[in-house]
């Protein structure tokens, strides 16, 4: 996933929050990888806000909060490779500069407000297209989720930044398109073709490739909790050993 974006869309149910569980699942694994994650329902990540920098629940002030922390980071960042005459993080900076992965479960949460949520809606929106379009360079990976990805919910200019894009489950065509980008329902790949009952099926496409449709792994809420108490205790191990 590294120098990777991706956004996973798919109507209620489909399986969107289990594969974001998988991918910050593998994250989590890697002690050098920090994570920041920004959870709508706060249930569905919760399992890993102990081995996580960051995690945030439906607060929009925490969540802007965190992801200017984040923009910070990434300038250090540009500032230090600028020094180094250097282009990109590689595993070599991971003591000063880990990877991050950022997961955004119902971007929505964060991107659709009413009333005075408005204008903190559109700024995190624009903060997080920031890392999503100059993260990838730094070491930022972004992971978001979303039930609808439509401009009415997510902005355009942040979701087409995304280079990976995974089609849960959909209703029609053109809520498949919207996930995958327009042209791929005629060509024959559409996520409304996925039978409603095979939970966790979907469309992936990868930057310039074809999309493949697979299925994500299903981690129980047992086995969340023994990877987590792994990767904690794999965490604690690390800090030891630096200290
Ligand atoms: N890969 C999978 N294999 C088997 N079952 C799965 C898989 N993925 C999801 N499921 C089943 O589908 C249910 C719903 O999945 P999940 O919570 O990820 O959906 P969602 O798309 O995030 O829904 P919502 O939009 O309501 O948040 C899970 O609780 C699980 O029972
Ligand atoms: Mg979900």
């Amino acid at each position: 996933m590294v120098e990777r974006n991706i956004v996973i869309g798919g109507e209620p149910g489909s399986g969107k929050s289990v594969s974001v569980s998988m991918l910050v699942a593998a994250a989590a694994l890697d002690p050098y990888v920090h994570l920041s994650l920004f959870d709508g329902k706060l249930v569905e990540l919760s399992m890993w806000r102990r081995c996580a920098d960051h995690f945030v629940g439906a607060d929009l002030s925490r969540a802007i909060e965190v992801l200017r922390e984040l923009r910070a980071d990434m300038e250090d960042r540009y500032a230090y490779l600028m020094d180094e005459g250097r282009r990109k993080i590689t595993k070599g900076d991971g003591g000063r500069f880990p990877l991050r992965l950022v997961a955004v479960d119902e971007l929505a949460s964060f991107t659709l407000g009413v009333g005075d949520d408005k204008k903190l809606c559109a700024e995190f929106s624009n903060l997080l297209r920031d890392l999503v379009s100059r993260g990838r360079a730094a070491g930022i990976i972004v992971v978001g989720a979303t039930q609808k990805p439509s401009s009415d919910i997510v902005p355009t200019a942040l979701r087409d930044l995304f280079g990976f894009r995974w089609a849960m489950r959909c209703s029609t065509p053109q809520a498949s398109d919207t996930i995958l980008g327009s042209g791929w329902a005629t060509q024959g790949f559409t996520a409304s073709s996925i039978d409603g009952r095979d939970r966790g099926v979907g469309f992936l496409l990868s930057e310039g490739g074809w999309p493949v449709r697979l299925k994500s792994y299903y981690l129980s809420d047992d086995d969340l909790r023994t990877l987590a108490r792994r990767s904690e205790a794999l965490r604690s191990a690390d800090v030891e050993r630096a200290s």
